[in-house]
């Protein structure tokens, strides 16, 4: 699904209030829309950027000259988990679930992140819902609803949870 520009204005709300990030990965390049505004993150924090898609549909030289990686992976794959894991490093991160099962690309890196990670699923409400996919995370401890009041902001649909 597309999204609107106030989802940028909660991504530098999320970056300003979390200076313990020290990387982000998105899944779900697409045309590297949001890519860019984590690039520009990226440049001003000077920690790395990480994008994954299995098809190539960005401007490359964009996301180069923003100094963001682009892997062509498919996120199946279990090499991709692999690569995704080896950026992060097990430092805190901000992994944006956004390429083509948020629910499944939360569930599989959430307990994987390290601690005061962010991780945060797009489409809310129509590809992704927090009572069925990320109930049992935050019972389990595994993860807490962060900023839940931004979700829907203008309709922004970012489900955003902080690792715990
Ligand atoms: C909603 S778009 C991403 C939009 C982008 N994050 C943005 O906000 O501009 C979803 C992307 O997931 C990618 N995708 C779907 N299945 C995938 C897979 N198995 N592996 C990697 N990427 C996949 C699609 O190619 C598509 O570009």
């Amino acid at each position: 699904m597309q999204h609107n520009f106030w989802l940028y204005s909660v991504i530098d709300r999320v970056m300003l209030a979390n200076p313990q990030i020290q990387s982000i990965v998105e899944i779900g390049t697409g045309s590297g829309c949001v890519t860019t505004i984590f690039g520009l993150w990226g440049i001003h924090r000077n920690i790395p950027v990480v994008t994954v898609d299995h098809v190539n549909r960005h401007h490359s030289h964009v996301l180069s000259r923003l100094g963001v990686e682009f892997l062509q992976m498919d996120e199946n794959l279990p090499s991709t988990q692999e690569a995704i894991l080896s950026k992060i490093d097990q430092k805190p991160t901000w992994v944006y679930c956004d390429g083509g099962c948020k629910s499944r690309e939360l569930k599989q890196f959430a307990p994987l992140l390290p601690k005061n990670s962010i991780i945060s699923a797009h489409d809310l409400g129509t590809e992704f819902r927090h009572h069925i996919d990320a109930i049992k995370l935050c019972d389990d401890g595994i993860i807490k609803p962060y900023h839940p009041e931004w979700w829907m902001e203008f309709n922004i649909q970012l489900a955003i949870y902080m690792k715990l």
